[in-house]
């Protein structure tokens, strides 16, 4: 089986810059180059590489609606999303820690794409240990000429810095992302306008995933077209997936986009100890659970949509028979609770109240009535509020009732009397 992201991920110093040369490192950015913007748009447009963050949107379209220079004369950027703070998703901070460079490549052809001469790497707090190996990845790259002045004699010039997060789930959101880097609080703005059109310091800016920039290498040097049949109709190339939960072996594994879901479990080891598995969470604790009997679903960014739920982020979690759904909405809930920013009314409160209720569910308090209050409250959530962790309110505790009805009913029994 194909992989891209991890193909080198045996050589033990592929961090460092002379590895990664050794293995064809920075060619693409050279071949990128030599190519000129029109080709290296076309070759995009054929991938079908979606954005890898979450959203899935596709990333040759964002690329294009970068506001060009000759309508908006003035700076433009590339920032790299490295907040990585959905539980269950850990791909990013393995990336970094393995392929830094692999990275700077990817985010030099985008920022060569669409001339963009400053580039920034957001990384999450907590990410120390990353945040040293990108920076000593950053040095390197610099002094061998590979990030600064006309790249390659190509005349295009470009530098890149490196910023830290505070430790805030929200500043992962890409509008909650610029507001941090412009050294304000991390509150999320209302659309339009998109970051392509008013980014950082209101000029265009590309946000993407660290995973999204480091497969463009791999198209340069491949082909749009090459890269596209790896993956399905619409997801082109492969997928990195956060494995965790009851496996035998949680990591971080690679696979074509349009996977089954079973294939993935199957390469961490399978449900740990021989128990029985009950629930599926296919792309981080925002997406809807999915049930023992969807492991077929391929997952791509269409085949988890078809069964409400999302490929995200790609952090699977899987939950053996012992797992208590209550236990996991609230668990969920009280994290979005806690992360909510607070802007909009409707998701500080609903989140608070999900906590509440799903609590008094687990202590023994819970009543029949709880699960319709849950029902009817989430219903009020989605799409009133400025952004998709909002949306998440509710939306993930009301699939865990459809799906597992049982284990609502005996933690919200019927009261009589
Ligand atoms: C609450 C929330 C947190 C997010 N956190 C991250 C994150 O840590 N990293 C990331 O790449 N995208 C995150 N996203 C998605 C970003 O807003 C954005 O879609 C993404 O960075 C775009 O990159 P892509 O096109 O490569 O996917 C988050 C979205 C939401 C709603
Ligand atoms: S939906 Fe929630 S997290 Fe998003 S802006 Fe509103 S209050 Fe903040």
């Amino acid at each position: 089986m194909i992989t891209l992201l991890t193909e080198h991920f045996n050589e033990p110093k592929l961090h460092e810059l002379e590895t990664y040369r050794r293995l064809g490192g920075y060619e693409g950015l050279k071949k990128a180059l030599v190519m000129g913007r029109e080709p290296l748009m076309a070759e995009m447009d054929k991938s079908n590489l979606r954005g890898l963050g979450g959203a899935g949107f596709g990333a040759a379209m964002k690329w294009r609606t970068v506001t060009p220079e000759a309508k908006d004369p003035g700076p433009r950027y590339v920032v790299v999303n490295c907040d990585e703070s959905e539980p269950g998703c850990f791909k990013d901070r393995v990336l970094v820690t393995r392929s830094p460079h692999q990275l700077i490549e990817g985010l030099l052809i985008a920022a060569y794409a669409i001339d963009a001469r400053r580039a920034f790497i957001f990384i999450r707090g907590e990410y120390e240990v990353q945040h040293g190996i990108l920076r000593q990845a950053l040095d390197d790259a610099r002094a061998a000429g590979f990030i600064g002045k006309s790249l390659f004699d190509s005349g295009f010039s470009c530098d890149i810095d490196l910023m830290r997060g505070a430790g805030a789930y929200i500043s992962g959101l890409d509008t909650a992302l610029l507001e941090t880097m412009e050294g304000k609080k991390a509150w999320p703005r209302q659309p339009p306008p998109f970051p392509t059109a008013s980014g950082l310091m209101g000029r265009p800016t590309l946000v993407h995933n660290v995973e999204t920039l480091s497969m463009v290498p791999h198209i340069v040097l491949q082909g749009g077209v090459w890269f596209a049949r790896l993956g399905t109709a619409k997801s082109g190339g492969t997928v990195l997936f956060s494995v965790s939960g009851h496996v035998e072996r949680p990591g971080v594994y690679e696979f074509p986009m349009g996977a089954p879901l079973k294939d993935i479990i199957a390469a961490a080891g399978g449900v740990k100890a021989g128990k029985k598995l009950k629930a599926v969470i296919p792309g981080g604790v925002s997406t809807p659970v999915l049930t023992a009997e969807e492991l077929d679903t391929p997952m791509d960014f269409e085949g988890p949509r078809a069964k409400g739920s999302f490929l995200g982020a790609g952090g699977v979690i899987v939950l053996d028979e012992s797992a208590d759904m209550v236990m996991v909405a609230h668990n969920i809930e009280r994290f979005l609770a806690h992360e909510s920013c607070g802007q909009c009314t409707p998701c500080r409160q609903g989140s608070f109240w999900h906590e509440r209720i799903l609590e008094r569910g687990l202590n023994g308090g819970g009543t029949a009535e709880d699960i319709a209050t849950l029902e009817r409250a989430g219903e009020n959530i989605t799409g009133k509020v400025i952004c998709a962790l909002g949306d998440t309110v509710g939306v993930v505790t009301r699939a865990l009732m459809k799906k597992f009805p049982q284990d609502f009913k005996d933690r919200f029994p019927q009261r009589h009397g």
